[in-house]
Order: structure tokens, then sequence, then C-alpha cells
């Protein structure tokens, strides 16, 4: 898909076109990469899951004490959805809140104005269910707090380049022997028709499809297992599959390691497929779009 820039971006309060939007050299966000951001999926311009993923930002917010009033945030979302003309399509909203302008120390300051951009932008939500990616492994080395989502994503950057350059749709991380999560995505493993996850925690992001996901489960009384797979324990694993904002729910074909390759069968799972299907149906009913 081709990458573009949206045509008008929210700073601080105005709507601009993007070459006009201007923030200090100063800016926390630039200098130490000192904010939080958020992503909210659209489908035919109904958002999904946008209740989710406020309590999320407030949760970031919160964990780093970054103080921002966000209550005028849905009215914002709504606009850049008009502004954009994407009301008839599907995308997602960027949402990012940076500390601010300060003279440079590692302490944050106890007065400051919260930098706030917000944007819309098109992107594919619809075919995911027929993708069967190759992926790759990498080791783990972000910090140990993943449950906030900082805009401070080097080692998720580094990997998942690397992964790019070897021609991999993601990468799977391994932290002390155990598989936590993609760079960009939640991970998600299937074995005697169970389905294994990370536990919410330290390691991994909170992520929004992967607690619907695991509701899902729960609802339809497939087994769900919030426990860390160790890599000795693939040979057991059936399917492999990824979630997120904007990757939804994609299966796993192979999983590359440094000196083997894992294939998960020729064909997408039964458990992933069922799992793909209720998420349609969710999205159905929440936004009243069909998307299978
Ligand atoms: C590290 C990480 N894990 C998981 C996810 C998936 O989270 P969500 O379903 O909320 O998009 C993301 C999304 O960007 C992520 O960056």
């Amino acid at each position: 898909m081709k990458l573009s820039y949206p045509s008008k971006v929210y700073l601080n309060g105005e709507w601009l076109k993007p070459e006009a939007a201007k923030i200090s050299v100063f800016d926390r966000g630039f200098l130490f990469g000192d904010g939080i951001y958020e992503v909210i999926p659209f489908y035919c311009g109904k958002l999904f899951l946008l209740k989710e993923h406020l309590e999320r930002l407030r949760y970031s917010l919160k964990e780093v004490e970054l103080k921002c009033d966000i209550s005028d945030f849905e009215a914002l979302i709504l606009k850049a959805i008009d502004l954009a003309e994407l009301n008839k399509d599907d995308g997602a909203i960027y949402i990012q809140v940076s500390r601010g302008m300060a003279p440079r120390t590692h302490y944050f300051p106890e007065s400051y104005d919260a930098t706030v951009l917000m944007y819309a932008y098109k992107t594919n939500l619809r075919g995911f269910q027929d993708q069967f990616k190759d992926v790759v492994v990498s080791n783990d080395l972000r910090w140990h707090r993943c449950d906030i989502k900082s805009v401070s994503l080097m080692a998720n950057i580094l990997a998942n380049t690397e992964a790019k350059k070897g021609g991999f749709a993601e990468n799977i991380m391994i932290r002390d022997g155990f598989f936590t999560e993609g760079s960009h995505s939640s991970l998600f493993f299937v074995k005697n028709d169970t389905v294994y996850t990370h536990p919410n925690g330290k390691f991994i992001l909170p992520g929004i499809t992967r607690n619907l996901l695991i509701k899902l489960c729960k609802d339809n009384d497939i087994e769900i297992v919030e426990k860390g797979l160790p890599v000795s324990a693939l040979d057991e694993v059936t399917e492999v599959f990824i979630t997120g904002t904007t990757t939804q729910i994609t299966a796993i074909k192979n999983l590359h390691f440094p000196d083997k390759i894992v294939h998960f069968g020729d064909e997408i799972g039964k458990v992933t497929k069922r799992l793909q299907q209720l998420f349609s149906e969710e999205v159905k009913n929440q936004t009243g779009v069909d998307i299978d």
C-alpha cells in the first residue's frame, strides 16, 4: 500500500495542513520520546472500540504522569474523520500526546503544556481473512513497561526493520525463553484446540484487539489461557496468529528462526478462522459494517 501524509492534522487546538504544523525543537516528545500514543480504527467512518482505546490512552497518560485533558478527544476524533472526508472509508486515527516544550533535563518539569497531535488516515482493513504470513523471531530488547503505549519504540523499530528487510510481515519477540508479542501486534498460539496468549502485565501491551479476542473466546466456549508460551513448546502448536488494530487477525504460516523454519500448515487453521468470523461479527454488531 502506498504511504502518504494526511491532508489535515490537529495540533494543539488548530487544524492545519501537515506542512504548516510545527512543534518546538525543545518538545520533550522530540528530545526524549517523552510521549504516548494511540491508534483507533474505523470502518466506513464508524469508530470501533473507541471507549476501550480512550481508556488505554488514559492509562498510558496516568502511568507516565503526563497531564493532559482528553475530555474533548472524542469530538476531535469525529472531526478528524470528517475533515479528512473519510466518512465512507476504512481507516484509523493516530493520537500522540507528548510532554511539551521545556529546557532539556531528564526529569520533567512540574508545569508544561502537553503537545497534542491527531489525524485520521485511510488504511486497508479488508481481506485479513485471506492473509497467511511468514514472520521472524527476534529478541525482545524492550524495556520493562511494555504495557505503556509509549512513542519510545526504538527496540520495536530496529527489530521490525530487520523483519522488513528479510521480507517478513512482522517480528515475533522472545524474552527469557517465552514468546511475548510482535513489534506492533499481539500474539496467539493454538495448542490442542486451546488458545494461548501472554498474560497482560509489564511485558506486553494490553492490545485492544487481544482483549476483544479473549472475550470472544470466553463468550463462545473456546478454551483460552493467558499464559506465556515457552519456545520449547512450539512443537505442539498447530496454529499461530497475530492481532492488532490494523492487523485485525492475521494467520501465520511460517515462523522463521535463525536455524529453522516452523510451518503451521498449508491452510489457515480452524480456530483462527472461527475467531476471524467472530471478529467480523463483532465489527458488524458495533459499526453496522460487513467486512466479510
Ligand atoms: C507492541 C504492540 N503490541 C500489540 C499491539 C496491538 O494492540 P491493538 O490491538 O490495541 O492495536 C500493538 C499495536 O500497535 C503494539 O504496538
